[in-house]
């Protein structure tokens, strides 16, 4: 018996199956459902030859295969690294010009053809660059804007002190290795990117006067420190034409909850520039992981569902054609309608639910259910973080089978016995971690287990 979240009032789900149009690309979603970004963790991890990490792999695509029958509009990756150094986690798919091969080539062309395997979803990767994010078991000194270094740890690892980039690097590595890795993947089947911007990621770090404490062209005011999110959307560009119809988004935070952190005002007026600029829409988020802000943080988002709705329909009100995907907290048919209604956003995303439930959207748009199914940890993002890289772990296990669907191995963590399991691997899981961060052993993958 699958438990679901209960909801207010049952709604019909027609507008979440409107099509939405890209204004800058022309390209067409076929309906308002975004996958959102969820890092994987699960690409080749070879540590003493570079050349070999970061290949998306058979078990990756079986996933992004099963995804293109959920009924999407759009299906996002999870973060691909662009730089070979600065990634979020070991295990992270990357593309950078040091280690390109033919058969880096090959690989990025299956895994684009995943995203296509059985629907015509638009399909997205999203480029990041970890910057002063990358665990301190990958590089003791990562680049960042500033040399503000990430008090936190995540898996037992923590984060070196970071060092400021210069301005021949930000030209010559930062915004040409996003544009590199946009070129290779529009050259491998995709139909876009995001830039990461969100987060505390590089960009965002750039962003954030947290993290930038410049003086030159790329911080102190908004404008500068806004400049190179510009600069690589022209660089992209300039590559892939808007003829092309490749579309270029952007993930950023509505507000980031910390000191000296990007506030709602301050992405309204980068939101504008990204649509003056041409960006075809950008996603909307909020928090780093300084101050993770993927829960209700305050009562009035309990009943608004999305955690970021009223900063999304305060951004929203000021900009005319570029689309607003907002995320986070999706979880009824009811919270959907009621943010695009009221005009806080055009597209849903989703990230924990679909997790859970690969054809969610599906089944919404068929008028199956009205809900996603009830996680009892959704409002602990350490637990439900890790349920959701298991879950995807458990979808990539098998191949799509017309006859078992999408869902088959995926656990259920409202069955108690299940969850009682889970959690007690989940605590050994967390101590090796930290074990292995402890002794400096970069961490890949996820917790493994099966039901
Ligand atoms: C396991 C996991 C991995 C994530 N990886 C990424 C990522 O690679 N890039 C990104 O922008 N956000 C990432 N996120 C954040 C999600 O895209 C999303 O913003 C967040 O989960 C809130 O949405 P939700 O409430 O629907 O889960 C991740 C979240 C989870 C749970």
């Amino acid at each position: 018996m699958v438990h679901r979240v209960p909801v207010q009032e049952t709604v019909s789900p027609a507008k979440l199956a409107e099509p939405i149009t890209f204004p800058t690309s022309n390209r067409i979603a076929k309906n308002r459902f975004m996958k959102a970004a969820l890092t994987e963790r699960v690409a080749t991890w070879i540590p003493d030859d570079r050349k070999k990490c970061g290949f998306p792999t058979t078990d990756l695509c079986n996933m992004y295969e099963k995804l293109t029958h959920g009924g999407f509009g759009v299906l996002l990756s999870g973060n691909i690294a662009v730089d070979a150094n600065h990634l979020e986690s070991a295990g992270n798919v990357i593309i950078h010009h040091s280690i390109d091969s033919p058969e880096r080539r090959e690989a990025f062309k299956c895994y684009a053809a995943a995203f296509k395997a059985g629907s015509d979803n638009l399909a997205i990767a999203q480029l990041s660059n970890a910057g002063r994010q990358t665990p301190r078991a990958l590089v003791e000194h990562p680049i960042s804007a500033s040399d503000v270094q990430l008090l936190a740890m995540r898996r037992g690892c923590g984060y070196g002190k970071p060092r400021a980039l210069t301005i021949e690097e930000i030209h010559k590595t930062v915004v040409h290795d996003f544009a590199y890795a946009a070129k290779y993947v529009y050259d491998s089947g995709f139909d876009g990117v995001q830039i990461h911007s969100a987060h505390g990621y590089l960009l965002a770090q750039f962003v954030s006067e947290t993290t930038n404490k410049r003086t030159d062209q790329y911080g102190g005011s908004l404008k500068n420190r806004n400049r190179l999110n510009l600069e690589i959307y022209e660089a992209i560009r300039r590559l892939i034409p808007v003829e092309t119809g490749f579309i270029v988004g952007i993930k950023m935070n509505s507000k980031e909850f910390q000191v000296d952190g990007l506030e709602c005002d301050d992405a309204v007026y980068m939101c504008k520039e990204y649509e003056r600029i041409g960006f075809d829409f950008i996603e909307l988020s909020g928090g780093t992981i300084e101050k993770v802000a993927f829960q209700h943080l305050s009562e009035s988002t309990i009943s608004r569902e999305a955690f970021f709705f009223e900063f999304s329909a305060k951004i929203k009100a000021v900009l005319t054609t570029i689309i607003v995907y907002l995320t986070g907290g999706f979880r009824t048919v009811h919270g959907m309608v009621k943010a695009i209604e009221q005009g806080a956003c055009d597209g849903i995303g989703l990230g924990r639910p679909i997790t859970a439930e690969i054809d969610l959207p599906a089944k919404i748009l068929s008028g199956e259910v009205q809900s996603a199914i009830l996680n009892p940890y959704d409002q602990d993002y350490n637990i439900s973080s890790n349920v959701s890289s298991t879950q995807m772990w458990q979808a990539q296990q098998t191949p799509y089978n017309t006859e078992k669907g999408v869902n088959v191995g995926i656990m259920d963590i409202n069955d108690e016995e299940t969850a009682e399991k889970y959690k007690a691997e989940l605590v050994k899981y967390n101590a090796k971690c930290f074990e292995l961060s402890q002794a400096g052993v970069p961490i890949k993958g996820v917790l493994e287990f099966q039901v």
